[in-house]
């Protein structure tokens, strides 16, 4: 296998489109084509408004952009020119049909293997980059092999991505680990040899790791869902502290300062969102139970479970708070992101909360430094959620700031640990001036000095901790 010249990449979302913008940075002898069907999206990552918010994602794109990376939407060209591809499509988690709710829907994935078998003149390294269940590969070997003649040959590889989101520049540059699984055959090996050679452009030779195609795939599972269950733990235990007055930072502290757990990944939260941690568990679970797994199933199960339970729990802590109903009253949400540093809303608890709060007839106002209305609106207008954007127009109201969410409002309500939320960086009393009395603050992210904001005349309700355990 000669060295790579020539990468495509289909799927210009937020893993292909960073994801590749780092390797055109790193690999100047790299051509780099990000492919869409979206031209809408393709034309923003060729404006000067990036489609998707990353910290350091601009500087990447722009010291490389029409020099060796490029964004279009001639998918078939991009295939036919690369030598290697990643696909790199969305996997959302079936709606309906066999496995609904559980399993991924692998429609995008197998179209764009159908297209590269039917558009290749040449042979190519095909790279799952998407997340998958295990054995996905398989099904895109068989699609590539029906296809593969005495000229042209696909290997394929897996090569799951590791990053977060709003660290993803970070985590690209300086990765804790590289993953390529590869068919253990003369030819798998060298398909991995040659990708680990484009990594090997800015990643240690000890960082790549190659292990064979299902260690790889279930990896990122198992990563996923170990990374899951940490926060589920976190927050189960944030149940307990407010029942006894621990203080679930100090517990999570004292846990964390043990070297083998670790300090990561352990701060109670509101819940986890993302495009990631709930879709891997339930393709973990659906995986279990085909396999005949169901006490392992159940196992991994319980922390989807628990981070719904937590929405609800919190949920349930504001109304009883205000005097057992919200309806008619003014909550301000601050944050819509699933975390910080992300304009990306996808199993946002704030989505969640808001639901909750409308059916109880409660007034909402949203503000996010990243998410614009049209992203709010859409997300709340979903089946299920609000069903109809009239309604959401009617209980909604979406503001340019977090004192405008706050004016007049009963309580606001901490979603996401934007920095701009902090109380060294938003002036509280400013907000507290603006609202009704009493003044109700619920902090989902454990973002906020409670005892200077109680100072201040606010009521302060906190994640795992009680105004009793002191700090609180
Ligand atoms: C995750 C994995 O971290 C990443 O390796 C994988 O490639 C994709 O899925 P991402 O979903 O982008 O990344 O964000 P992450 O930082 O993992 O956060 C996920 C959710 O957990 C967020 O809602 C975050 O707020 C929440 N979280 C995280 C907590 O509630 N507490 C924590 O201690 C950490
Ligand atoms: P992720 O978070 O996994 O990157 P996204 O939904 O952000 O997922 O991005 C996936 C992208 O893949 C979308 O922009 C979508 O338009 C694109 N896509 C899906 N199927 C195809 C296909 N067959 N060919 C090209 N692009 C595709």
């Amino acid at each position: 296998m000669t060295a790579v010249k020539s990468i495509c990449c289909i799927g210009a979302g937020y893993v292909g489109g960073p994801t590749c913008a780092v390797i055109a940075y790193k690999c100047h002898d790299i051509k780099v084509t990000i492919v869409d069907v979206n031209p809408a999206r393709i034309a923003a990552w060729n404006s000067d408004k990036l489609p998707i918010y990353e910290p350091g994602l601009e500087d990447v794109v722009l010291a490389r952009r029409g020099k060796n990376l490029f964004f279009s939407t001639n998918v078939d060209g991009a295939i036919q020119e690369a030598d290697l591809i990643f696909v790199s499509v969305n996997t959302p988690t079936k709606k309906s049909g066999m496995g609904a709710g559980r399993a991924a829907d692998l429609a995008y994935v197998e179209s764009a293997t159908r297209r590269i078998a039917q558009v290749a003149t040449s042979s190519k390294i095909v790279v799952e980059k998407s997340t998958v269940p295990c054995r996905t590969a398989q099904s895109m070997r068989t699609i590539l092999e029906a296809n593969s003649t005495d000229k042209i040959h696909f290997d394929i590889l897996s090569n799951p991505e590791f990053l977060a989101e709003g660290t993803a520049i970070d985590d690209l540059l300086k990765p804790d680990r590289v993953l390529i699984g590869a068919l253990q055959t003369p030819e798998g090996i060298r398909a991995q040899q040659a990708l680990a050679d484009v990594y090997g452009h800015w990643v240690a030779k000890e960082s790549i790791l190659t292990t064979n195609l299902w260690s790889s795939e279930l990896s990122k599972l198992a990563a996923n869902a170990m990374l899951a269950q940490r926060i589920s733990s976190v927050n189960a235990l944030s149940a307990i502290c407010e029942a006894t007055g621990a203080d679930v930072d100090e517990v999570a502290y004292a846990c964390g300062r043990d070297s083998r757990l670790g300090s990561k990944f352990l701060k109670a939260s509101v819940g986890f969102g993302g495009s990631c941690f709930q879709k891997d568990i339930l393709n973990l679970v659906y995986l279990s139970e085909q396999l005949n797994l169901p006490e392992v199933a159940a196992y991994w199960h319980q922390v989807v479970i628990m981070n719904e339970y937590q929405k609800k729990r919190f949920v349930r802590n504001i109304i009883k708070t205000l005097f057992n109903t919200i309806t008619n009253k003014k909550i301000a949400v601050l944050g819509f992101a699933f975390k910080k540093d992300t304009g990306d809303t996808r199993e946002s608890a704030a989505i969640t909360l808001i639901k909750d709060f409308i059916q109880e007839s409660a007034r909402v106002a949203i503000y996010d430094p990243k998410v614009d209305r049209q992203q709010i609106v859409m997300d709340l207008s979903e089946p299920g959620v609000v069903d109809t954007q009239q309604q959401v127009e009617k209980h909604v109201q979406i503001c340019s700031s977090a004192y405008e969410a706050a004016k007049d409002a009963d309580a606001v309500v901490l979603v996401t640990e934007w920095d701009e939320f902090r109380d060294d960086q938003l002036d509280y009393a400013k907000i507290y001036d603006g609202m009704h009395k009493p003044a109700f603050l619920f902090d989902g992210r454990l973002l906020v000095n409670a005892p200077k904001l109680r100072k201040m005349g606010f009521k302060v309700n906190v994640i795992g901790k009680t105004e009793l355990a002191g700090k609180a």
